[in-house]
């Protein structure tokens, strides 16, 4: 995917630059963003919505890769954005996203990010529980203000994917469930608000999902829900969210499908299901996170050392790992790579890859085929542009990797490496401490 290529010195060539040279110039590890494959990515969205004729909005799930140049790329692109977070929601407002393009989500807002949002006039609020709802009409009646929301609800639709990341069952931490009456609920409180206007329903199913099947069944149990609360309650709904959760491509094996025909799919599952609940067909919005920059996105690292058991494994060490990457030690997900340096050699030996922090837990690759490794080389892991810098850690005081962006043979820093006055910029030691030294 994107715009990478092998050049005439065997070099992997990213957006037109050469990672040797980016190495050169920012160091590594370095997380590279390939800017053309993700306003492509953005645009199939927005096409494929088009094409459907529906109302939509495709909001940005930031928590996937959140910093201010992302965020200004993603307003360029048209897209809305979901922030879960004051620490979303204040990057964005930084970078001048349109406030009211951002969506606040999120299980456990506090007060403060509630006073911070209505007083940056952010579009909508998806409402995860009933504490929230009471809290959300406090807050909006004393500042006197309308607040839109959308009620998250699960529809019991469990995705088929990886076990931790599914949040669409029933035993969920999220939302109000509609199969045992708490959504229905739900919506009969937020339409007595004052201060709340209810626009819709939010369903998210789970992520890095291949199959359109999970997204249709939920589309349906919404509208099912949906008619349901039209014939008791008279209240009708103008807008569907259907999350995200739209897989790429990580390894050999994974079948992903085309953005185009997930969106047909929601789409024509939305126009077969609703039609008949109201005159108009309900506004459709996603939110895409993994799918948007996932696959746009390139680690490299240098090659330290390595450790060869023989008749067993060799280990190659990297200068970053599970600090830059947790997703291997977390999901036991799977990664991709080459030597940047010499990516036409052919493949010599069997190595598995191993970061640099002090727990055998930290390998981003097992068995990965390579040319005869060596100190010094450089290591492109591709597909580390979701949930790799979002989730990155320090620890170990490992200093987070700079973040470019690439286009056109041009390369932009939009994420400055951490500095070692960086990792202690935070720490204050007491005066007591300090005296009572011997
Ligand atoms: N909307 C909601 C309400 C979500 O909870 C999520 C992801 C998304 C949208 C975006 O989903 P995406 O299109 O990126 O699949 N850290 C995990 C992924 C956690 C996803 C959490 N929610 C990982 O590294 O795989």
């Amino acid at each position: 995917h994107g715009t990478s290529t092998i050049n005439e010195n065997g070099h992997l060539e990213i957006g037109g630059c050469d990672t040797s040279e980016l190495k050169a110039q920012y160091g590594t590890p370095l997380y590279i963003v390939d800017e053309q494959a993700v306003r492509d990515r953005a645009r199939e969205y927005i096409e494929a919505f088009k094409a459907s004729g529906l109302k939509f909005q495709v909001a940005y799930a930031s928590k996937a890769f959140c910093v201010m140049a992302m965020c200004r790329l993603a307003e360029e692109e048209g897209m809305s954005l979901d922030v879960v977070s004051d620490g979303e929601l204040y990057t964005a407002l930084q970078a001048g996203f349109p406030a009211e393009r951002i969506h606040f989500h999120g299980n456990n807002k506090t007060i403060e990010e509630i006073e911070m949002a209505l007083d940056a006039k952010i579009g909508c609020f998806v409402v995860d529980n009933e504490v929230e709802l009471h809290m959300l009409q406090a807050i909006a009646a004393e500042k006197k203000v309308q607040v839109k929301i959308l009620l998250r609800v699960t529809p019991g639709v469990e995705a088929h994917t990886h076990e931790y990341i599914s949040t669409g069952q029933t035993d969920s931490k999220f939302g109000f469930d509609i199969g045992n009456g708490s959504a229905f609920t739900a919506v009969k409180l937020a339409s007595q608000q004052d201060n709340l206007e209810l626009l819709g329903l939010h369903s998210h199913i789970g992520s890095q999902i291949f199959e359109v099947e999970g997204f249709q069944m939920a589309v349906q149990r919404v509208a099912e829900f949906a008619a349901s609360v039209k014939e008791q309650l008279g209240v009708t709904f103008t807008v569907v969210n259907l999350g995200g959760g739209f897989g790429i491509r990580y390894v050999e094996g994974d079948t992903p499908l085309q953005v185009s025909q997930y969106v047909k799919a929601i789409t024509d599952a939305v126009k077969n299901h609703f039609a008949g609940i109201a005159e108009e067909l309900p506004e459709i919005w996603v939110e895409p996170g993994r799918s948007i920059v996932g696959d746009a996105g390139t680690t490299l690292y240098t090659v330290g050392t390595s450790k060869d058991i023989p008749g067993v494994r060799k280990y190659v060490a990297v200068d970053g790992g599970m600090t830059d990457n947790p997703r291997p030690a977390l999901y036991e997900s799977r990664y991709e790579a080459i030597l940047a340096n010499r990516a036409n050699d052919k493949v010599e030996e069997t190595v598995s890859i191993a970061g640099k922090c002090c727990e055998s837990g930290d390998m981003l690759i097992w068995d990965l085929d390579l040319p005869k490794v060596e100190s010094g080389d450089l290591l492109a892991v591709a597909c580390t542009g979701a949930y790799n810098y979002s989730m990155a850690s320090n620890y170990n005081r490992i200093r987070k990797p700079a973040v470019v962006f690439v286009k056109d043979g041009q390369s932009d820093l939009v994420v400055r490496r951490e500095s070692l006055e960086d990792i202690v910029h935070l720490d204050v030691v007491p005066e007591r401490i300090s005296k009572e030294s011997v």
